[in-house]
């Protein structure tokens, strides 16, 4: 059973709209390939997916981020798409390209997907959890994930990622019951996998939409408002304590109905979302998270300073927790991961 719930982590503070001097920070993607021990134990493990099975070396790439940057928060290290293949959908990650999965092209292949069958992939994952927990300092707070239906799905039926998951819009509207039926196995699933993972020992959750934002207004309230909310609801039933962020990116002015209707405790703001919104807008609805551009990360120097002020000084005061409005790119230099940490802390 989870202990988190008498725990204080920094992080928690913001979900309680406690504003802190020196707002916690964490980057989505800090474990990963712009770290060169990443690079050396990935080479070891041999493919992706053994390191996300293996408990040991999920541990081990999870904490790296935590011991050269002392991190706020560490997230599992593990992949959205965990989901579809402990359902039994084939899954391959192809070097330098990214996912392969057979595409779910109808019912007939929906109805091979296999509920039972998702304890043997997911207890490896808990168990990764509680072995990160365990290894954490006590003053870091552990993020369980999971990726949003809607984002889960564009990856089962188009087989990959894409630009406009223009496949996968075509499917729902072409094939509205299928898609349906999948969203709402992805609900269960998602569910009872961020359920595990509180169990496990996270400590708080988030749930990524990151192709939200190609979703016409009201395929955004049926694929992913909805869905996020019913998982929200259930996780809620049981744990009504454990903070979850959205993060429906590429929303734009949607991110206020997504926290109202969702009934997440924040989100994490893509880089197009202006400043002064997510204050104003946002930050009274919840805790807010972002939106540093991961190629300012890149560039670093003057630019990097300039950009995490302005972030620092219009949130101040707020229940922000910094972050990057969306995740490391492999080509960030480390040194400009320190100097980020050092100018947030002052
Ligand atoms: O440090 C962390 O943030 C935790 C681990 C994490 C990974 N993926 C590790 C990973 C998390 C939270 C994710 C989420 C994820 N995975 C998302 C949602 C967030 C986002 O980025 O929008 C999505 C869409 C995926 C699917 C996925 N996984 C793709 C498209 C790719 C290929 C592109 C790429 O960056 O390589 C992955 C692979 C992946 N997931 C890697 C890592 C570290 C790289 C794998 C490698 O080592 O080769």
């Amino acid at each position: 059973m989870s202990q988190n719930s008498s725990e204080n982590f920094t992080i928690l503070n913001s979900f309680k709209n406690i504003s802190a001097d020196v707002p916690p920070v964490w980057l989505m993607r800090q474990a990963g390939r712009y770290l060169p021990e990443y690079r050396e134990l990935r080479a070891k493990a041999g493919s992706f997916l053994d390191l996300c099975y293996s408990p040991e070396f999920a541990t081990e790439v999870t904490l790296q981020p935590i011991r050269r940057f002392g991190f706020d928060a560490s997230i599992l290290f593990s992949d959205i798409l965990v989901v579809p293949h402990a359902l039994g959908q084939h899954l391959e990650f192809v070097e330098g390209e990214g996912p392969r999965l057979d595409p779910i092209k109808s019912g007939i292949d929906l109805a091979k997907l296999n509920p039972e069958a998702v304890g043997d992939k997911f207890n490896l994952v808990f168990e990764a959890v509680s072995s990160i927990r365990s290894a954490l300092p006590k003053e870091t707070a552990l993020i369980g994930f999971c990726g949003a239906p809607w984002t889960v799905a564009t990856y089962m039926i188009g087989g990959r990622g894409s630009v406009d998951q223009a496949v996968t819009r075509l499917f729902a509207y072409q094939n509205p019951e299928v898609f349906e039926k999948l969203i709402d196995l992805l609900v269960e699933i998602s569910s009872q996998y961020l359920i595990g993972q509180v169990e496990a020992g996270a400590n708080l959750l988030q749930i990524f939409d990151s192709w939200a934002g190609n979703l016409p207004d009201q395929e955004f309230q049926k694929w992913s408002i909805d869905p996020t909310a019913r998982i929200v609801r259930e996780i809620k039933s049981r744990y009504p304590n454990i903070p979850v962020i959205g993060f429906p990116r590429g929303a734009g002015p949607g991110y206020k109905t997504f926290i109202e209707k969702t009934k997440v405790d924040g989100v994490s703001c893509d880089t197009s979302l202006p400043l002064s919104y997510m204050r104003d807008e946002l930050c009274p609805l919840g805790a807010v998270q972002g939106n540093l551009d991961p190629l300012v990360l890149v560039t670093g120097g003057d630019a990097l300073m300039r950009r995490v002020d302005e972030i620092l000084e219009t949130m101040s005061g707020k229940p922000f927790i910094f972050n990057l409005g969306h995740g490391i790119v492999p080509q960030t230099p480390p040194e400009h991961v320190a100097q980020l940490i050092a100018r947030i802390r002052g």
